[in-house]
């Protein structure tokens, strides 16, 4: 008989699949694969976190593998499969090599699920996402890029530290590509429903948007040999989390543009709602001039990486 547990199969078993694989079990949100082109990594990490469940309290199943038969009817799968940032690279100096390695994944994802919920995390993420729509031919609710979770926590993380205030009391968006041209929005960044405008200056506002684009740089740089892992981590992890239990939150994630915010046929970074069904709803903000001239100049970016992948497309055919 088919386990009434949700499955969840995690794909690279690397820093962040590690990371989502541990938190998806320590919250007890269903079975997990971890599935790696490396033999052995997969099976044993995951071997060594079921070996934690009697510990942490889980009752979920983990296991590893390489072969993607274990996949098979997975509810939500998530790509991390591939290249990480090193010191000095951008994220779509890895764009060529992942984009193949992210095809060949979903490719193979969808020969053993047949409607599954995908949430990619490798990067560059947006170019990424488009490849896993492209490859799976899935409805756009099912294909979710993480970026604008990771990169509000990170915004919500410096404003709580420049304030001295409650982390958990900050509320952040951060839209738009997941890269330097990201789009913060002050005005619906808030604490306690106070937005930062009113709460800080100009010249702090600046210092925490700045630092917030160049997050991912900032870790790659002080750890040098890979790039952030716990906090992408935890953002799947929330999403996954939103998404089992149709918690229908409104969420900033890469989602499917067919119109909102005046683009067409790109993956980008959008408030939505979020449920079982995954992305239920996107949700057009009031934008005033500097912010539209912003998502703009970002969408225009990510239209050029998600060209990219049409032209590896149009090659291979
Ligand atoms: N199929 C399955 N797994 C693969 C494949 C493949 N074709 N190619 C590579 N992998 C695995 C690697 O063997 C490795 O275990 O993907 C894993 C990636 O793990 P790390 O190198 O630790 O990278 P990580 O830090 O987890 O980042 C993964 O997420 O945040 C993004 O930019 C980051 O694109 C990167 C991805």
């Amino acid at each position: 008989m088919p386990s009434p547990r949700k499955k969840i199969t995690v794909v690279g078993a690397g820093q962040v699949g590690s990371t989502v694989a541990q938190l998806t079990a320590y919250r007890n949100l269903g079975d997990i694969v971890i599935i790696d082109i490396i033999d052995g990594i997969p099976q044993g990490k995951a071997l060594d976190l079921q070996e934690s469940s009697c510990l942490q309290a889980f009752d979920s199943l983990v296991t590893g593998t390489n072969d993607y038969k274990d996949t098979a009817n997975s509810d939500i799968v998530v790509i991390t499969a591939g290249l990480p940032r090193k010191p000095g690279m951008s994220r779509d100096d890895l764009l060529a090599t992942n984009a193949k390695i992210v095809q060949s994944v979903t490719e193979q994802i969808m020969q053993h699920s047949r409607s599954p919920i995908i949430i990619v995390v490798s990067n560059p993420l947006d170019a990424m996402v488009y490849m896993t729509k492209k490859t799976s031919n899935l409805p756009k609710n099912k294909i979710i890029g993480m970026a604008g979770v990771l990169d509000s926590a990170r915004l919500r993380t410096f404003v709580s530290l420049e304030l001295g205030c409650s982390l958990v009391d900050v509320d952040a968006m951060v839209l738009g590509g997941h890269g330097d041209s990201m789009v913060p929005l002050p005005r619906y960044t808030s604490v306690s429903g106070i937005p930062i405008t009113e709460l800080m200056t100009q010249e702090q506002i600046d210092r925490v948007i700045e630092r917030t684009r160049k997050g991912g740089a900032e870790i790659v740089q002080l750890i040098k040999t890979s790039s952030a892992f716990y906090a992408p981590g935890a953002s799947v992890v929330k999403m996954i989390e939103v998404i089992l239990q149709d918690k229908r939150s409104i969420l900033p994630c890469t989602a499917y543009l067919e119109g909102e915010y005046g683009w067409n046929k790109i993956f980008f970074g959008v408030p939505v709602m979020m449920g079982s069904q995954g992305i239920e709803k996107i949700i057009e903000l009031k934008m005033n001039d500097e912010e539209k001239a912003a998502l703009d100049a970002s969408a225009r970016e990510v239209k050029k990486t998600c060209n990219e992948i049409d032209a590896m497309l149009a090659q291979s055919n």
